[in-house]
């Protein structure tokens, strides 16, 4: 059995992971040994190798923040689960493994008949994706919305949830290769980024008001966003793809009313109520399991490449999420 670890953090993240060899534990108590399935990187992962995370765990720490797994085995009083049954992992637990030891009341049941791969990538970037619809602006039936790295794990589920919800998005991406695959999702406009971005998304909209920007680069991509808007409009900063600071204009900000916040997951774990999580991820995960809300997969790892795994990760012009997949040898 095998877990990546790490002890320090530093600038290049697969340089600070390891490979960490462990026997099979004797369970306690209400434990269960689960065979992970799937764990995906995400950018937060990396960000979290380096120190530049909002939280960082206690060294020396197991990495890897969500992942489905099988229950494998179970301890003596462990009687809320079975054997084989599919299950979401603790967030933060530390999923870039080939098996975990977690208590049976953190484990949260899964369909069984699901993919496991798809099931892997539902704690983040789905309930990121519908909260960024639905917490700051009241959008109704053919309103529309503007996002960047559109072609990023939570930008398509934006596009199949804003669809769902008869929004329309207007996806601003940074290759024209990437348009395809949006418009398959059921992107309403696709566009590549530049300084006359509000010209070509005026024109794609017939004019229309757009009233919310979603920004996950930063930088003068932000302006962008901002620059599209109508009078009174929010962006609303999600993600840091660029590393650099957000760039509105004081044109926008004083003469057009413009607003710039920010929106963390973290955080509306903190302020929602235990109803409104299990509503969004019953929700999410219904979704998912029915393959009718879906992510697509890049390169997929055994856990012993994760360095491999962790550079393809931090690569741009990826073709989908790199996943952890243990091998079951
Ligand atoms: N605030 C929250 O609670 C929260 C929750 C979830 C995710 N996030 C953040 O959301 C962002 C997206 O996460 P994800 O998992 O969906 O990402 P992902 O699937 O790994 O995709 C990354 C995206 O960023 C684009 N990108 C990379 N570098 C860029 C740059 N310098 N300029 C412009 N675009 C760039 C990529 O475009 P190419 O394909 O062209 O390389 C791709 O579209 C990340 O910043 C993540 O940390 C935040």
């Amino acid at each position: 059995m095998y877990r990546v670890q790490y002890s320090q953090r530093g600038p290049v993240p697969e340089d600070v992971v390891e490979v960490v060899e462990f026997e099979p534990p004797t369970l306690q108590d209400d434990q269960v040994l689960v065979d992970v399935l799937a764990a995906p990187i995400n950018p937060s992962d990396l960000l979290t190798l380096t120190g530049d995370y909002g939280v960082l765990p206690k060294l020396p720490a197991t990495a890897g923040n969500e992942g489905v797994g099988r229950v494998r085995e179970l301890g003596p009083n462990a009687s809320s689960l079975e054997q084989g049954q599919t299950v979401l992992l603790p967030v933060g637990i530390g999923t870039w493994a080939s098996h975990i030891v977690a208590k049976a009341p953190h484990l949260i049941p899964l369909p069984d008949q699901a993919d496991p791969q798809q099931l892997s990538m539902v704690t983040v970037n789905p309930p990121t994706a519908s909260l960024l619809l639905s917490e700051f602006v009241d959008l109704g039936q053919d309103d529309w919305v503007i996002q960047n790295a559109a072609n990023s794990g939570v930008g398509g589920y934006l596009i199949q949830l804003a669809k769902m919800r008869g929004i329309r998005t207007v996806n601003v991406v940074r290759r024209e290769s990437a348009a395809a695959e949006l418009h398959a999702m059921g992107a309403d406009v696709v566009l590549t980024d530049g300084d006359d971005l509000p010209e070509r998304v005026h024109a794609a909209t017939d004019g229309a008001a757009i009233r919310l920007g979603i920004d996950a680069v930063g930088g003068p991509a932000t302006d962008h966003l901002a620059s599209c808007l109508t009078d009174g409009g929010l962006v609303v900063n999600y993600g840091l793809m660029s590393g650099e600071p957000c760039h509105v204009s004081p044109k926008a900000l004083v003469f057009r009313d413009i607003t710039l916040k920010g929106f963390w997951l973290a955080h509306w774990f903190q302020t929602s109520s235990r109803e409104q999580q299990k509503a969004l991820y019953g929700e999410l995960t219904a979704l998912i399991a029915s393959g009718k809300l879906q992510a697509r997969v890049g390169r997929t790892y055994d856990v012993r490449d994760i360095r491999d795994a962790i550079a393809e990760a931090g690569k741009g012009g990826r073709d989908g999420k790199v996943l952890i997949v243990p091998k079951t040898d």
